[in-house]
């Protein structure tokens, strides 16, 4: 088999939908075993139990913020040792750059870059040797987009972090990688564009050279790769259609 998690334990913050539980999904299918965490208990009791059916046994849940530093490195704590950790779950509000203040640009990077960014720090002594972590920045960082200022600051924080944390990672034999994903048809667009979710997706799909928008298991394909291959540390893969290129 070429993708093969069998007696790897997976962690994914951010796992009750979306790419995460996606990708929890996907890592069951694999053979490896996966804790999950989020911060609503509601869906990660649906995730826990619908991962369960392809698990054959309970799938462990916890609710917590990524930016809440302590209760995550408790969950990392608990489900130590581990292989790979896989970091989706945060919240960036889209915001225009004239409505932007201190108190939320500061709250956006609290969530997508120092959450992820001390999640990786306090996992260091619990990772096994061969595992890797997986990252999300977001193709905002190299095509930004109205409203998305501050994502595409965190996304180039993300993207430059990641290439200096495979070198510190690297002595303990642990890859570190990102994906950047494009739109993708997840329920973070169902919030972020719940009144025109289905134009925004028809418009951008369209000037996409693969001509649609990706789903939720396309991000789960990159981060099962980047977990697997052993020779790919430090790498930022794109997962976005072709947004980097198109018209
Ligand atoms: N979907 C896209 O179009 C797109 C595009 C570019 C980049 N990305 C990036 O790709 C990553 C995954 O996105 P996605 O579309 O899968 O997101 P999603 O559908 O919103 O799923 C996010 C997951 O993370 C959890 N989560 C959200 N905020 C959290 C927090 N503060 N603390 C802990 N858990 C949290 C959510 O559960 P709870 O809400 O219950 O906590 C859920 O399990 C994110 O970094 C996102 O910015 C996505």
């Amino acid at each position: 088999m070429i993708f093969d998690l069998s007696g790897k334990r997976v962690l994914v913050i951010g796992g009750s939908y979306g790419m995460g539980f996606a990708t929890a999904r996907a890592a069951l299918e694999l053979g490896a075993t996966v804790a999950i965490a989020a911060r609503g208990r509601e869906k990660l009791e649906e995730a826990a139990a619908s991962l369960e059916q392809v698990a054959g046994e309970p799938v462990p849940w916890t609710a917590l913020r990524i930016e809440d530093r302590p209760a995550v490195a408790a969950f990392i704590a608990r489900h130590a040792p581990f292989d790979h950790l896989v970091l989706p779950g945060s919240t960036v509000k889209p915001i225009l750059y004239q409505d932007l203040d201190d108190a939320s640009a500061r709250e956006a990077f609290e969530s997508k870059f120092w959450g992820p960014f001390w999640a990786c720090f306090d996992a260091r002594p619990h990772l096994r040797r061969g595992g890797s972590i997986v990252l999300y920045s977001g193709v905002a960082a190299v095509r930004p987009v109205k409203g998305y200022l501050m994502g595409a600051c965190i996304n180039g924080a993300i993207n430059a972090a990641t290439r200096s944390l495979a070198l510190d990672f690297a002595a303990q034999g642990v890859r570190v990688n990102t994906i950047a994903p494009g739109l993708t048809d997840t329920p973070l667009n169902d919030v972020l564009h719940a009144h025109d979710k289905k134009e925004r997706y028809a418009a951008l799909g369209s000037r996409l050279p693969v001509g649609r928008i990706g789903t939720a298991d396309e991000a789960a394909q990159a981060a099962i790769y980047l977990m697997c291959n052993g020779y790919v540390t430090a790498e930022v893969l794109g997962v976005d259609g072709g947004q980097q290129v198109m018209d």
